[in-house]
């Protein structure tokens, strides 16, 4: 097929017409061009300054050159070449300045929002230690001494200070039960050692909050993000970090200050054994007993006790389940905990789920899962 002119310009149309198609969604919930709290503003702030300048430069530049090679390309009868010009030295110092120019203006309010960005925590900040897991976020209250997976609950209006690292999973047998239950600088020489050697680089990214920060073996970084209005922000992993990177999502759910008190005040509170029947004290059971070591080896419920009223303790090294029932999702949050065709499908076969899921296929039988699951309702 002959391309005539006309098709050319059909067919580049049709495909720019797409690109800026896909830019399109009714509901994007990970919009960082729609800040929704006052660090996202100060980063919003500096971006559209900077991509103006930017676009106006691109016009510029990339407009000079089609036009210089439109005007003078090649064209019948013209065989000889034009004269040629070199080193006209008022024109090689007005583009070296002029570009030097552009840079220091650009940096100035880009090194004061850095600056800004970076100070340190004040008092009224409230603090929470987000650690990356594989594949999911923890999200650890030191002062409120909370511990919740894939959701960080925040009140509005107030600056939160974050500290983030990686952890990773301890391979070792060797290895003393690690507990990442809170951020462990210090690299590979303490005493979880395992636990930081074998993690990987993330990265923390609320797009309507924040920017975005590294996730770091054996550093702490750090970040600020705060809420304008209550609700809920969608957040994602945003550094390649193994096979479910794309399923390491989270959430920040932004509360009233009012709520967020009482948020608190019900997380502190342990779960109870106590009246269990059925099929959800047989989860419970299935819980401690399905499995060699029980669910307990990665999962702690504070305030779990086993048939004869004796506390178990569990290991923190997979997410915190104390809460699971009030909780929005799970999994990355990739699936929702009011779901029971969801958790039915998790329990079944973890990695089928989530490629890579640390939580192998433990073979559980339709029973254990219903009742498992029905002991996971109770857990409020
Ligand atoms: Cu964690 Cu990508």
């Amino acid at each position: 097929m002959r391309l005539t002119r006309r098709n050319t310009l059909l067919a580049l149309a049709v495909v720019a017409l797409a690109v800026v198609a896909v830019a399109c969604a009714p509901n994007a919930s990970q919009d960082s061009l729609n800040p929704q709290g006052e660090f996202a503003r100060k980063s919003h702030d500096l971006f559209v300054p900077v991509f103006w300048v930017a676009a106006a430069i691109f016009v510029l530049v990339e407009g000079t050159i089609i036009l210089f090679a439109w005007r003078y390309r090649h064209r019948k009868g013209r065989d000889q070449i034009p004269p040629q010009i070199h080193g006209n030295t008022r024109l090689e110092i007005a583009w070296t300045i002029l570009p030097a120019i552009v840079l220091a203006g650009v940096a100035v309010p880009t090194v004061t929002t850095i600056f800004d960005l970076a100070r340190e925590p004040e008092a009224t900040n409230l603090q929470v230690n987000v650690l990356g897991h594989q594949w999911w976020w923890e999200f650890n209250y030191p002062e409120e001494g909370l511990n919740v997976p894939n959701e960080l609950h925040i009140p509005t209006g107030r600056p939160v200070y974050l500290t983030l690292c990686a952890v990773g999973f301890a391979y070792s047998e060797d290895e003393p039960a690690p507990s990442p239950s809170e951020c462990q600088p210090g690299g590979g020489e303490g005493p979880n050692a395992a636990i930081l050697g074998a993690s990987v680089i993330h990265s923390f990214w609320p797009p309507e909050l924040a920017g975005t920060q590294d996730v770091v073996p054996g550093q702490t970084n750090h970040m600020y993000l705060e809420a304008d209005r209550p609700g809920t922000y969608e957040g994602q992993c945003k550094e390649f970090c193994g096979l479910s990177h794309a399923y390491m999502k989270f959430t920040v759910v932004a509360h009233t200050p009012e709520d967020y008190e009482a948020w608190v005040a019900e997380q502190q509170q342990p779960a109870t054994s106590d009246g269990l029947t059925g099929s959800a004290e047989a989860g419970r059971d299935a819980f401690l007993n399905s499995i060699p070591g029980g669910c307990t080896q990665c999962h702690a419920i504070d305030g779990l006790t086993d048939a004869s009223g004796e506390e178990v303790l569990g290991s923190n090294e997979g997410p915190n389940l104390t809460h699971f029932a009030s909780r929005e999702c799970f999994a990355g949050c990739i699936l929702f905990t009011d779901d029971d065709e969801a958790l039915r499908r998790w329990l079944d076969d973890p990695p089928a789920v989530k490629s890579g899921s640390w939580m192998p296929d433990y073979d559980l039988s339709e029973q254990q899962i219903a009742d498992l699951i029905a002991y996971l309702r109770t857990l409020e």
